[in-house]
């Protein structure tokens, strides 16, 4: 694995998973990988789960951790060729990616996007320049379109928790107060999509008229937008709220009620809950589910940590 990005960096799903669950049981079996490494993770913007698990991740491979708040404690960047920085913008993205790359054998970088500009997110300029300038494998941490490490921890979570071989997934879109991004639901539904391909789920996208996901990401997917319909017989409803990729960015009024609750989880096969937090309660997803036996959100945040082993085992394979 030279960089991870997305799901095309995986060729087997279930030998990924396999693997991730062997780590688990064992996580300490690598402590020499990593010896002499380092591996810098970069936010542009905030996390909790991403970076402490990517940390703990790099510790168990015995990797040594730098963290780099750019946001808050770096120089203001500036991601444009061809300007003269006479503005707001200190550093440039090529001097900045380089020096870390100087610094670290892999980095990990967190790019959420702006929600304004359509085609420099969904190009991935800010992440593509990142992996160019740095020299050394880069880990996304999420990017504009995509949450990888996010969707491979999904697919563990599916895999240790299903109690049949192919269960129905049901991505379902929830309420939200705020614009968030298509990240984690592009990302969840192009894994799951591929999962779908190897026969190891039957994965259903609902959601209300306007939310429509970019087809890129949803090839092979069943999609409705009847979340009743949809919740029938799941196994797994995966609640994530998204805004318009259509209209870009934007948040349209929707009339019904698309908050997953105790009753909308008696029309499923007693189905397990996830989000991949934060949530926000009674807003995205009830208190009762959450609170409840249905609710997997703690397991698939503590499997966050697997996913990163995981893929940085890979990338540190692939630096010898
Ligand atoms: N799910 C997730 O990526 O959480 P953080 O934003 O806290 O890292």
């Amino acid at each position: 694995m030279k960089n991870f990005f997305s799901v095309a960096d995986v060729t087997n799903l279930k030998s990924v998973v396999d693997e991730a669950l062997s780590l688990k049981a064992n996580p300490f079996g690598h402590e020499d990988l990593g010896k002499h490494k380092t591996i810098g993770l970069v936010f542009l913007n905030p996390s909790l789960r991403t970076r402490l698990s990517t940390q703990k991740a790099a510790m168990n491979l015995g990797m040594q951790v730098i963290v780099m708040n750019m946001d808050k404690d770096g120089w203001a960047l500036e991601t444009r060729d061809g300007v003269i920085m006479n503005g707001t913008t200190v550093e440039h993205i090529r001097e900045a990616a380089a020096v870390m790359g100087e610094y670290c054998d892999i980095l990990g970088l967190r790019s959420f996007p702006s929600l304004k500009d359509k085609e420099a997110d969904y190009t991935e300029d800010l992440f593509n320049k990142f992996v160019k300038f740095a020299a050394v494998p880069v880990v996304s941490l999420e990017s504009a379109t995509r949450h990888p490490l996010q969707s491979l921890t999904d697919l563990i979570t599916i895999t240790e928790h299903k109690k049949t071989n192919k269960p129905k997934v049901v991505l379902a879109w929830a309420p939200h107060v705020k614009a968030l991004p298509q990240a984690v639901p592009n990302s969840f539904a192009e894994w799951m999509c591929k999962a779908q391909e190897e026969d190891l789920v039957d994965f259903t996208i609902a959601h209300p008229a306007g939310y429509e996901l970019s087809e890129e990401f949803t090839e092979g997917a069943k999609i409705t937008n009847k979340l009743d319909e949809a919740l029938a017989d799941a196994d797994f409803v995966y609640v994530k709220n998204w805004s318009s990729f259509k209209e870009y960015g934007e948040v349209y009024p929707v009339a019904e009620n698309w908050m997953m609750d105790n009753e909308k989880l008696k029309l499923t096969n007693d189905a397990k809950v996830m989000h991949c937090l934060p949530v926000r309660r009674d807003l995205e997803l009830s208190s009762e589910i959450l609170d409840g036996p249905n609710s997997l959100v703690i397991k698939e945040a503590g499997n966050r940590v697997w996913a990163a082993q995981v893929v940085l085992k890979r990338l540190l394979e692939g630096l010898k």
